[in-house]
């Protein structure tokens, strides 16, 4: 695609660190992957960080981590990429589903409740901050301490978003992020989990890490979820410079903000009150010919994707599960379009787009 929907951003700084790595000899295992873990829990506000290989690791040693076992009921959003749901399932888990606001796209709070009320041998909560919009924490916070429930919050899509001026990842038990190359940083493959409960971090760390602390004594079950130095020493240059890309990134969707305004047929994104989003993408609602639209910014050389178009409960390998219907995340799978958003952008891609969308509503 002439303008692509993602693009990482990869400098002369990422290259010279994974040459020094590289020459270092310690390629697994060494400082490079403790710095980051500093770092990055640093840059969250959380007492510690656990780096996996990617962040559906993550996902599954959180959970692990926070003790969903056989049987155990997780409530989730329908409206999310597969790991989310998939994490829950490794575990033995069962996800339960509960629709999502329209607005926001994401878990909505009244319905949570409802949920709840309705599911007995429910053990926690997963949100997910679509798209780099934090979900209503602080409702969805209040229904799970007051219930006994864990929350772990999915930012796989929210790496700096911002929540009452609290970064998102800090708020539940734990966060988890991902750092696959389309995420707003990246270490090529990578994941991390952030939580200010050391003891859970310290479960977290031993499930990475073959169920030991110590070398070659094995005190729980574990994996080998480890990242590597080399994409360690990635994500420590792509850390120091996410402030500045998400910048980039709230401009880009300041400026749609602006030139796609009054278009009847087209949503734009919602910013719910007291966040600061991430805008992974800038994700419009189209009611009706939104596949066209689509076709007709690829053909145009504009890259754009639906985020999603097959909810959870309706992907192939739930079908036994007999999950019911989520009208909200299946109208959203109908209307969602997500166009260029990312920091490499130059402003002559920015008018560009815009002029195609407006003038596809012109026709
Ligand atoms: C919401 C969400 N959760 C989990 C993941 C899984 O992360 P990874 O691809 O790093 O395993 C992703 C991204 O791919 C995601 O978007």
């Amino acid at each position: 695609m002439r303008i692509p929907l993602s693009r990482p951003m990869i400098g002369e700084e990422e290259k010279k660190a994974v040459l020094e790595v590289l020459e270092s000899g310690q390629l697994a295992q060494g400082e490079q992957v403790a710095s980051f873990e500093r770092e990055f829990a640093e840059y969250i506000g959380t007492k510690e960080a656990v780096a996996t290989s990617s962040g559906t690791a993550a996902l599954f040693v959180a959970l692990k981590a926070l003790g969903v076992q056989p049987g155990d009921k997780v409530v989730t959003t329908p409206f999310t990429f597969v790991a989310t749901a998939s994490a829950i399932l490794h575990c033995g888990g069962i996800p339960v589903f509960c629709d999502v606001d329209r607005q926001t796209c994401n878990l909505d709070p009244e319905r949570l409740k409802a949920t709840l009320e309705r599911e007995s041998g429910v053990k926690g909560v997963v949100v997910v901050h679509l798209y780099g919009t934090p979900c209503a924490l602080e409702e969805i916070l209040d229904i799970t301490r007051s219930r006994g429930l864990f929350l772990l919050e999915d930012c796989a899509q929210a790496h700096g978003a911002m929540y009452r001026g609290r970064k998102v990842g800090s708020f539940g038990d734990a966060g988890v992020f991902s750092f696959y190359p389309t995420k707003n940083m990246t270490t090529g493959e990578g994941g991390m989990v952030t939580t200010n409960d050391s003891e859970l971090a310290k479960r977290c760390r031993m499930l990475v890490n073959h169920g030991s602390r110590r070398r070659y004594y094995h005190e729980i079950l574990g994996y080998n979820f480890r990242m590597t130095d080399i994409a360690a020493a990635i994500g420590r240059v792509q850390l120091r410079r996410l402030e500045e890309g998400n910048a980039r990134r709230r401009a880009h969707a300041s400026f749609y903000f602006r030139e796609l305004s009054g278009i009847e047929g087209l949503e734009l994104p919602f910013i719910p009150r007291d966040t600061l989003p991430a805008f992974h993408q800038y994700t419009v609602k189209v009611r009706e010919r939104r596949d066209e639209l689509l076709q007709f910014l690829r053909s145009w050389g504009v890259g754009c994707e639906v985020y999603y178009p097959v909810p959870l409960h309706r992907q192939a390998f739930l079908q036994s599960y007999g999950y019911g219907a989520f009208p909200v995340a299946e109208s959203l799978s109908r209307e969602v379009l997500s166009i260029p958003v990312h920091p490499g952008l130059s402003p002559g891609d920015l008018e560009e787009v815009a002029r195609l969308v407006r003038a596809f509503f012109a026709k």
